[in-house]
């Protein structure tokens, strides 16, 4: 029997790996919603039936979810679109009876955090409780840790790709969770293909301190890396949180520090049970073979690179 997936937000990174792993399923049929299908690749354009509409436009979002037995929100933007904006799509699932809705998260373990602590994770506290109050739905929330391609990203401030060095808060023995873009959409497409797959699934690709980290890429691209220590974990905290009450409104400077703070201070961890067993067909991909699948000068391009081969 065939399964059709609704992938809202298809132009983005993420749906694009998502909907490119998806197409590696015999008996998938995918449906893409977006403000603009013009900037979906013909590559994917032409496998996939793709519908127009903004995220507020209730009988557009109808007709894109009527007839999906799953929908996936690939979503990333400000907090009305990923709180409204979701709560739109969950409100057009439950009345055109679609069973399943995977929110926007794959993200570290925010169930475990409190409004306003990480606060670019509080929409998705909303998403859950939301879901979580719906009879007709069953909400599906895929946590990862974060995305290699992103640590390594110039605006992660953890990797300096010009001097080759990594730089730390705490003592370098903090345990990294992550896995990659793709490799995050490989577990998507396989609970999509999952009917029984809901609630929390977790999913990682490696687990690493930046030492190991550091070690990986010695290994791999045989240039050792320095390391340089920012100073203590409470000292993260202290920076972070003078940084935002000096200049809230500059939200890029001090956003990635908090999400280094909640990565690394244990609040967040996935932990050792997780559900990469439950999809043997998907390989995790670890520290050291995301290293080995970029070559060093793209290292921190990356991210810039992710769903562009597809
Ligand atoms: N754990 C991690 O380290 C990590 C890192 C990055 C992302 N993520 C997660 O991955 C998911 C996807 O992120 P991504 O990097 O793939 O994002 P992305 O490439 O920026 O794509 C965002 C998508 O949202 C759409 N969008 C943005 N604003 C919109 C609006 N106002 N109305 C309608 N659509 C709008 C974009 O459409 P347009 O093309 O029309 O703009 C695009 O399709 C998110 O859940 C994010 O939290 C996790």
């Amino acid at each position: 029997m065939s399964i059709t997936v609704g992938i809202a937000g298809i132009t983005g990174k993420f749906a694009r790996e998502l909907a490119s792993a998806l197409l590696k399923y015999p008996d998938i049929n995918i449906k893409g919603y977006c403000r603009d299908p013009s900037k979906v690749p013909e590559s994917l354009s032409s496998k996939v039936s793709l519908s127009k509409g903004d995220a507020f436009d209730t009988s557009a979002i109808r007709s894109f979810v009527a007839g999906c037995d799953v929908v996936v929100c690939c979503y990333l933007g400000d907090d009305k679109l990923m709180v409204d904006g979701q709560k739109a799509l969950i409100d057009a699932c439950a009345a055109e009876g679609v069973p399943r809705y995977v929110a926007s998260d794959w993200s570290l373990d925010y169930t475990k955090l409190k409004l306003g602590e990480l606060f670019p994770k509080d929409p998705m506290i909303h998403v859950k409780a939301y879901l979580d109050a719906q009879d007709k739905v069953k909400g599906v929330h895929v946590l990862v840790g974060m995305f290699m391609d992103v640590f390594f990203g110039p605006m992660f401030g953890t990797y300096d790709a010009s001097s080759t060095t990594f730089k730390y808060w705490g003592t370098g023995n903090e345990i990294w969770e992550a896995t990659t873009y793709r490799n995050a959409a490989e577990y998507t497409a396989a609970v999509c293909a999952d009917k029984s797959a809901y609630g929390i699934k977790k999913f990682i690709g490696g687990r690493a301190t930046i030492r190991e980290i550091a070690e990986s890429f010695e290994k791999v691209y045989g240039v050792k890396p320095k390391l340089e220590s920012h100073g203590s974990v409470d000292g993260l905290f202290k920076k972070m949180h003078e940084l935002r009450k000096n200049d809230p409104q500059n939200v890029f400077s001090y956003m990635f520090l908090f999400y280094q703070y909640y990565m690394i201070n244990g609040r967040t961890y996935l932990g050792t049970e997780i559900d990469n067993g439950q999809y043997p067909q998907v390989k995790p991909v670890n520290w050291e073979d995301f290293m080995k699948s970029v070559p060093k000068d793209q290292l921190a391009n990356a991210f810039f690179n992710v769903g562009n081969d597809i």
